[in-house]
């Protein structure tokens, strides 16, 4: 029995080899921010979007790609000052090809709302482009290959205020060695390719639908967004 227990395990520390998962067995935290390269494009704002819509939709092997519907992109005001950034999208912004549509979506609109901002005035994506299957989070190697789009993204948004919606977004841009309910609240300014953006986490929405008395701390953050906006001239 033990040694069969003993077997199992040596062929899971293979398997996790094999495919290069050794993170799972280890409890360094994961740098994926160390180079600030990004993927670049040539063009007015609108191309380069473009060139990188066309980049993500050219993705192959990949197993959100197959199993979703739509690509989603992102959505509001390309010109906006404030980008913000989720997870991935759920079953509503998979059929809508749309981020933040759904029921999490319609609260991230009514928090924008408290600061008086809308999606005229801000731009929403994503850390990953296609829904993950059973609304799962995205895996360590999904989010290492949509990185680069991703902040290819941000680069070419240009934002003074960057806000990362929940731990997925958090980790993926400033690393995770550090947990929400830690991170959120607090300013850092960082590179992403040519971008500067102010970043700021907070709740995800869904989060916050699961856990309606953390909203106060989410009101801190917003509150926070709004009073940066103003030193910011956003
Ligand atoms: N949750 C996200 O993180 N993103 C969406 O677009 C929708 C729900």
């Amino acid at each position: 029995m033990k040694k069969n227990l003993n077997q199992k395990l040596i062929n899971l520390i293979e398997y996790y080899n094999l495919i290069n998962a050794n993170f799972l067995l280890s409890n360094v935290p994961i740098k994926r921010n160390s180079v600030n390269s990004t993927i670049s494009f040539s063009g007015t704002k609108i191309e380069k979007l473009n060139k990188l819509k066309k980049k993500i939709e050219l993705i192959k092997n990949c197993e959100l790609k197959k199993n979703a519907t739509n690509l989603v992109f992102g959505d509001g005001n390309i010109n906006s000052k404030i980008m913000i950034i989720g997870e991935g999208p759920g079953a509503n912004e998979d059929v809508e090809g749309k981020p933040f549509v759904g029921r999490a979506g319609k609260l991230l609109d009514k928090m924008l709302a408290s600061i008086k901002l809308n999606r005229t005035k801000v731009y929403i994506s994503n850390v990953v482009n296609y829904r993950p299957p059973e609304n799962r989070k995205p895996n360590e190697s999904e989010i290492d290959r949509y990185l680069p789009l991703l902040k290819a993204h941000i680069e070419i948004i240009n934002p003074k205020i960057l806000v990362l919606l929940g731990s997925t977004a958090l980790n993926a841009l400033i690393g995770n060695d550090t947990v929400i309910s830690k991170a959120r609240g607090q300013w850092v300014q960082k590179e992403i390719g040519k971008a500067n953006p102010w970043i700021i986490a907070s709740f995800h929405p869904a989060f916050l639908m699961r856990q309606p008395e953390q909203k106060k701390l989410a009101w801190i953050d917003l509150k926070m967004i709004r009073e940066k906006s103003k030193i910011l001239n956003i």
